[in-house]
């Protein structure tokens, strides 16, 4: 008799935690379906960064240039990395393919068409041009490319776009102030300038000149700051940098008086749910700090970083961190305004998106 009770409660709690599992289940992937067609706008997109494996192998025939894999698959299976650097190291090579003007057109609009259809309404985009001009790819050969896919899209698709030239940390300021010249025909179609490439090493201090240089002309300032860096590096990018958004930012986490201040001045933060995955910035999605930044009262955004080498685009970052993270619709509503809220756009096209959101 004991025995049949004991049965039917087993019986019975198993089905109430099939039922729960199935619940929640249903729950998410209605949040997933409801951020799937929320208008978005991406705000940290590395264009190097979403060069797909078909098109690295099909530009490095069509430029006869040698490249160390012997198939896509091959590339694929070359993309697993314990730390930035790993990647980096790869990234570098990736885009080495990348020789003539139709190269970045077609990267460009690659990606437009990747992000239309997951209902990115608008794009501000990082390229690296120190990543070509080193190679001896002229400036003007990349601006031209981006810019043009970047316009054709616009009247195409619907998307708009800003474009921000990021300098690479690893190298000197000096480097970076050469770019920043040679960029001087283009400045009217650059927003703004941004800090890449390793960190650790290299904190926002070492470029505190160019980005004042920068900030004199007009430009907007972004930094890439407490990836791998430490909150220092944050504070150094706020206060001597003087930036108008963060890209990444996780690490402002360990210090409250860092996350009281971002939250007070409304910082926009950048954040990369699949990147930080996989660049062993968090081990585990579950304790991605997405949701805790929210609750903080941070400005937090999603975005793919370089969506080729993280595994995703847009919707796959939101579905990623819904899968994982105990994220409600207000959430999800939240991170769509909050990156048109953080974005470069002027304040009725910003009113504009957001009534689109309070609409869907
Ligand atoms: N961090 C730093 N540099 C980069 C990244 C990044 O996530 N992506 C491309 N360059
Ligand atoms: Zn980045």
């Amino acid at each position: 008799m004991g025995m049949a009770v004991a049965d039917l409660l087993a019986s019975a709690t198993y089905a109430a935690v099939r039922f729960y599992i199935f619940w929640e289940t249903m729950l998410q992937k209605s949040l997933i379906d409801f951020s799937a067609v929320l208008p978005k706008a991406e705000l940290h997109l590395h264009i190097e960064g979403s060069l797909e494996p078909e098109l690295m192998v099909a530009l490095a025939w069509r430029n006869k240039i040698e490249i160390p894999f012997k198939s896509v698959e091959d590339v694929r299976a070359a993309y697993d990395f314990s730390n930035l650097q790993d990647f980096l190291d790869i990234y570098y090579q990736g885009m080495g393919v990348l020789q003539a003007e139709e190269d970045y057109y077609d990267l460009t609009m690659a990606y437009l068409l990747r992000a239309h259809r997951d209902t990115v309404r608008h794009v501000e985009i990082f390229f690296d041009p120190q990543g070509h001009t080193d190679r001896g790819i002229p400036f003007n050969v990349v601006a031209d490319g981006i810019l043009g896919a970047l316009d054709e899209a616009e009247r195409a698709l619907g998307i708009s776009s800003k474009l921000i030239m990021s300098f690479l940390r690893h190298l000197s300021e000096e480097a970076a102030f050469d770019t920043l010249k040679e960029a001087e025909p283009y400045l009217d179609r650059i927003v703004g300038v941004g800090l890449d490439s390793s960190e650790v090493g290299h904190p926002p201090s070492k470029f505190e000149r160019v980005f004042r240089a920068a900030r004199e002309q007009g430009l907007k300032i972004v930094a890439h700051a407490g990836e791998e860096g430490p909150p220092d590096y944050v504070y150094e990018a706020l206060d001597l940098l003087r930036i108008d958004r963060l890209d990444h930012g996780n690490r402002s986490l360990e210090d409250e008086a860092l996350v009281a201040r971002l939250a007070e001045e409304q910082m926009t933060l950048t954040v990369c749910p699949l990147s930080n995955l996989k660049l062993c910035v968090v081990d585990d999605m579950r304790a991605h700090p997405l949701k805790r930044m929210l609750d903080l009262g941070l400005r937090a955004t999603v975005n793919s970083d370089d969506p080729s080498y993280f595994g995703g685009y847009m919707n796959a970052n939101f579905a990623a961190v819904i899968n994982a993270l105990d994220l409600d619709k207000d959430d999800i509503r939240t991170l769509a305004k909050n990156s048109f809220l953080g974005s470069f756009l002027n304040p009725e096209d910003i009113a504009k998106h957001i009534a689109t959101i309070d609409a869907t």
